[in-house]
Order: C-alpha cells, then structure tokens, then sequence
C-alpha cells in the first residue's frame, strides 16, 4: 500500500534527522520540516489520509497515530539531551573531588629495622640472619652459660614440647627452644667465617614476660659484633653512641653500667637518656668485649683476636623516637595506630 510507505518513509527519515541533530536550532529547523503546522511534512501525510478507502481508513489511521507519536516522542527524547548541560552530557564532572585510593605503609617495626640496617651498613656491618627456633647448644651453651645457670629455666624460655621438633638443628640431641636472645647468631657466623667480622642481626626473640607498656614475651634485638685484631671496648662505645645519634636524630647520652653476661667480660648494661622518662634513663640492652670461653669454642684464638658484641631491643628505640606510650601498640594491629607511620 503506497501510503503505508510513506508512513514508514517518514518516520525512519523523521528519526535520522532528530538524532543528528547536534544543536538546539538544528533541532528546531527539523521540527519545521518533520512537524511544523502550517508546511510540515506530517500535514502533508495528513491530507492524504483522505484518499484511502472505506476498508483502509481504520489501518491507515492507525498507523498515522503510531508514526506521529513515536515522532514526536523522539523529539522530546533528543530536546532533553541536548539542554542538559555539556560536562553532564559525557559523564565527567572535573568539579566533583577525587576519590583518594587506600595506599597501605610498612609496619613502624619493619621500617626501624630497615633504617637500622641502614645505619649499621654505613658503619660497615652486614647483616645475617639465624633462626628462631634454636637448640640449647647456641642459645646457652656456646654462649658460655652452663647446664645449671639460672637463665636456662624453664619458666623463663619457650621450650618446644619434644615431640613438635623435627629431630636436628646443628649440634642439636638437646631441647629446642624459642632463641631468648639475638646473641645465638654469633654463634652460628663464628662457626663458619674467620675474622675479621662485623655483622649485625636484627630478629625476633621470645620471653614468657609478663607483659605491659614496655615489656612484651616477643620483641625484637639488633645483635651486633665485630671481630678483629685490636677490636676495644672504646670501639664499642663509638659505635653504639654514633648509631643512637644518627637513628634518633639528635645528641643522646649513653650510660655504661658494669653488669654480667656469660658470654662477654667486661660486660655493661647500656642505658640512654630520655627526657621525661621516669628517672631519665631507660635501659636499651646489655654489650662487652667477647668472653674468651666463646672465642675458644667458636676455634678462635683469645690470644690473637678480641671482640665487641652488643644485643639491643629495637622496640624501645623506636617507640622513643615517635614517641609511642606503649609496646602493646606495634602488635594490636590498630589501623589508626599503623596509619601515622
Ligand atoms: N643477649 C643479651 C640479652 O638479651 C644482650 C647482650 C649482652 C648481647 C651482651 C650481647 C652482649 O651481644 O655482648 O639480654
């Protein structure tokens, strides 16, 4: 039917030209020629519906309805596309604020230890590792403490039940135990390299402590030793001032306390000034010139080289730094904690 045709004609010509359409005036000149009242192409369709048949009108007019709506109604459509404003026409409104993404940080400890490191490497110390799970052969004996000394008891050491050991560890046959101490790694690099020796040992050492803000039963040491021909205890105390100094970032006075450890002789506790703190001392760990006992069982010579070693708990050294209250604080996994670091 010929005027169907040009029904559909219409319409698929009418819908083309609304939606390329780009401004508003385009628009407006479409809508003359596709709807305009006095000379548009839809009055035109309408004057010839006169001409269908008595059987066709019913159809034919039908039809017409459908193609002015659907018309019309694209235009509509497309006049709301393009008055809405251009920034909200593509999506993108450069006004609105960012969305920041979540960036995680390192734990404070695992950046004291890699500043640590750093520090101790300008003074020429490499670092080495040992294990956490120790046998008593390094944790006490070659460190010179014997069966019956105090500090091998019990309920002061994480011993392993036997039957959780896989039977082993160097020199072994004995107990395994959770190291106490950083000072088992010297055991194991003297084993095995001749001097001179300069290495550090950072890592985690466990002790059924009561625990509270400056006591926890896991905490962690910087071991250190240096092994050489004239090695001295003035040494020692250059070496420990300049670390403190240049961790803390400022002058820090050290105090030398005449104490004991099996393993060296002369032994000090090592306290630093801390302002504010109660008494102004806080102790940071113990150190002396290595015993001759260890030399010897480690193969050394006592007569031909010395040693300093020191074993420092790295917690208290940081939490003086940024002034942390409480040990508590680097193991509760508080995101508002974590997060200032
Ligand atoms: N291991 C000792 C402790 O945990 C600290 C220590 C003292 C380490 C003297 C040393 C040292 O290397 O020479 O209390």
């Amino acid at each position: 039917m010929d005027l169907m045709q040009q029904f559909t004609d219409y319409e698929s010509q009418a819908l083309a030209a609304l939606q390329s359409a780009g401004t508003a005036e385009d628009l407006e000149t479409v809508r003359i020629e596709f709807l305009g009242a006095k000379n548009g192409r839809m009055r035109d369709l309408q004057g010839l519906l006169g001409k269908a048949t008595k059987e066709e009108k019913p159809l034919v007019g039908k039809r017409f309805n459908e193609v002015k709506e659907a018309v019309s109604a694209a235009l509509e459509a497309r006049r709301r596309v393009l008055s809405r404003p251009k920034s909200a026409a593509s999506d993108l409104d450069i006004t609105l604020p960012g969305i920041r993404p979540r960036v995680g940080r390192r734990h404070p400890l695992m950046q004291t230890i890699a500043e640590f490191k750093d520090i101790m490497g300008r003074f020429g110390f490499t670092v080495v590792e040992g294990p956490e799970i120790e046998d008593e052969f390094h944790n006490f004996n070659a460190l010179n403490i014997p069966e019956d000394h105090p500090a091998r008891d019990p309920l002061d050491m994480f011993y392993l039940a036997a039957a959780n050991v896989s039977a082993g560890g160097a020199g072994a046959g004995g107990a395994m135990l959770l190291r106490s101490q950083t000072s088992t790694v010297q055991i194991r690099v003297m084993e095995q390299t001749p001097p001179p020796i300069r290495v550090i040992s950072i890592g985690r050492v466990y002790r059924p402590d009561v625990i509270d803000a400056t006591h926890h039963c896991m905490f962690h040491q910087m071991e250190g030793l240096m092994i050489g021909d004239t090695v001295n205890m003035a040494e020692l105390k250059t070496v420990l001032r300049l670390f403190a100094e240049a961790y803390l970032g400022h002058e820090v006075t050290l105090r030398f306390r005449p104490s004991f450890f099996p393993f060296t002789e002369p032994s000090v506790e090592v306290d630093m000034s801390w302002e504010g703190m109660r008494g102004g001392w806080v102790e940071i760990g113990g150190a002396g010139m290595v015993d001759p006992n260890v030399l010897r069982a480690v193969g050394y010579d006592p007569e031909q080289v010395s040693g300093f070693a020191f074993g420092f708990g790295m917690e208290r050294f940081c939490m003086r730094r940024h002034n942390i209250q409480d040990i508590r604080h680097f193991t509760n996994n508080d995101v508002k904690f974590l997060k200032q670091f």
